[in-house]
């Protein structure tokens, strides 16, 4: 088992990965339970599916009761009407103040169970268990928590840290091919704007055996960012790299025709090719990120002329008055943010010909 700890002012948390780890995840959970209640255990159908006797006897093995909330899957669930409902669980459960809520699932069980968690009472402890990959090295960590609201993504939530983060890579066996592609997104993400070593491990070697070690390197990136930057004010920002296009491509599309980790890798290498054009970026670095998409079997070229995007990156949450924040790579491995306005990024974004017809 490896330990990764982010270290934050309010208190610092534990990030454990290993295979097997979910066996002993009653052990685990002990020094977090507090009240002699049952646990609320937040899942979704096909976690529960595949997962439900090896949770409820690891469990069982630590004396722990647990009352499951077992959501139907995918992210319709991740809204003020799945929030109400699990109220009404943790409600029917007599969660106390001093309860402990488990979250898991992927990020979408990891999100809605971290804001109930939030606000159930003012707060009650909550520990991630992750499933998928995207939520094993990005999402069950850094305490983003959020619902969806009918105007956006995300509109509804909070800064609220999990006090432990228990990651089985074992439980991706189970994971449907394509959902362990968007993961790989994520992954090759991390390498693109803070790791050149993990960016070659990746190119080198795309064994799933590899998984627990690659993970660690994700989690260890996010949490050094999480702990400089919590609130996603600088630094944190980088982990947006490829998703304002992501974003847009989501919301253009209809959200589920591509998956997050398909519509962020076509992000990345139009944020990449952005850049080259810019002269901001090192040349041949869009090619590179191509390349290494390509090699975990994910779409690189966005089918589409990015210039399509503008008008769903306008309706962005996060952009602000007549511009936003891209991520650009100065190099694999280094990436920084600047502000730009829409004029301008749509300029960059035209092809050549009508770039210059504009000037
Ligand atoms: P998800 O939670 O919908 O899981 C994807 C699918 O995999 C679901 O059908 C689920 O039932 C299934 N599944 C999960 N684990 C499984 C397993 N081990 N075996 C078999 N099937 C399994 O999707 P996701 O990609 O994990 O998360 C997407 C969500 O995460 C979005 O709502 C996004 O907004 C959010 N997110 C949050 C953050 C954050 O920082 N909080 C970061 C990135 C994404
Ligand atoms: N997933 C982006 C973040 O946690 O900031």
């Amino acid at each position: 088992m490896k330990t990764l700890t982010v270290g934050l002012p309010d208190g610092a948390y534990e990030i454990r990965i290993g295979n097997g780890l979910l066996m002993e995840l009653g052990a685990a959970l002990l020094p977090f339970r507090g009240e002699e209640v049952p646990v609320v255990v937040v899942t979704d159908e096909n976690v529960w599916a595949h997962y439900h006797a090896p949770f409820a006897a690891a469990l069982a093995a630590a004396g722990i009761a647990f009352v499951p909330a077992v959501f139907p899957a995918g992210e319709t669930n991740k809204c003020l009407g799945g929030l109400g409902r699990l109220y009404d669980v943790f409600a029917e459960a007599g969660l106390p103040r001093g309860g402990l809520v488990v979250a898991f699932g992927g990020g979408v069980i990891g999100d809605l169970a971290g804001f109930a968690a939030a606000t159930w009472m003012r707060g009650v402890r909550f520990v991630q268990v992750p499933t998928t990959l995207l939520a094993q090295v990005d999402s069950s960590v850094g305490g983003k928590t959020a619902v969806n609201h009918t105007r956006g993504k995300n509109l509804i939530g909070a800064f609220y840290q999990p006090k432990l983060v228990v990651i089985d890579p074992e439980t991706l066996r189970t994971l449907p091919a394509r959902e362990v592609r968007g993961g790989m997104a994520e992954v090759i993400k991390y390498g693109a704007i803070r790791s050149r070593s993990l960016f070659d491990k990746l190119d080198r070697d795309a064994d799933p055996a590899a998984l627990p070690e690659i993970i660690e390197a994700c989690c260890r990136v996010k949490a050094g960012i999480v702990s400089r930057d919590e609130r996603d004010l600088g630094e944190r920002m980088l982990l947006n790299f490829g998703h304002t296009f992501g974003h847009a491509i989501e919301r253009r599309h209809g959200y589920g025709h591509y998956t997050h980790g398909e519509a962020v890798a076509f992000g990345m290498v139009i944020a990449a090719r952005l850049g080259e054009c810019l002269a901001l970026t090192q040349p041949g670095a869009a090619d590179a990120l191509r390349r290494l998409l390509a090699r975990h079997r994910l779409e690189p070229d966005y089918p589409e002329a990015p210039g399509a995007l503008m008008s769903a990156m306008e309706s962005d949450k996060k952009s602000g008055g007549g511009g936003v924040r891209v991520v650009f790579l100065r190099r694999i491995g280094e990436a920084f943010t600047r502000e730009m306005r829409f004029a301008d990024l749509e300029a960059a974004l035209a092809p050549p010909g009508e770039a210059s017809a504009q000037r």
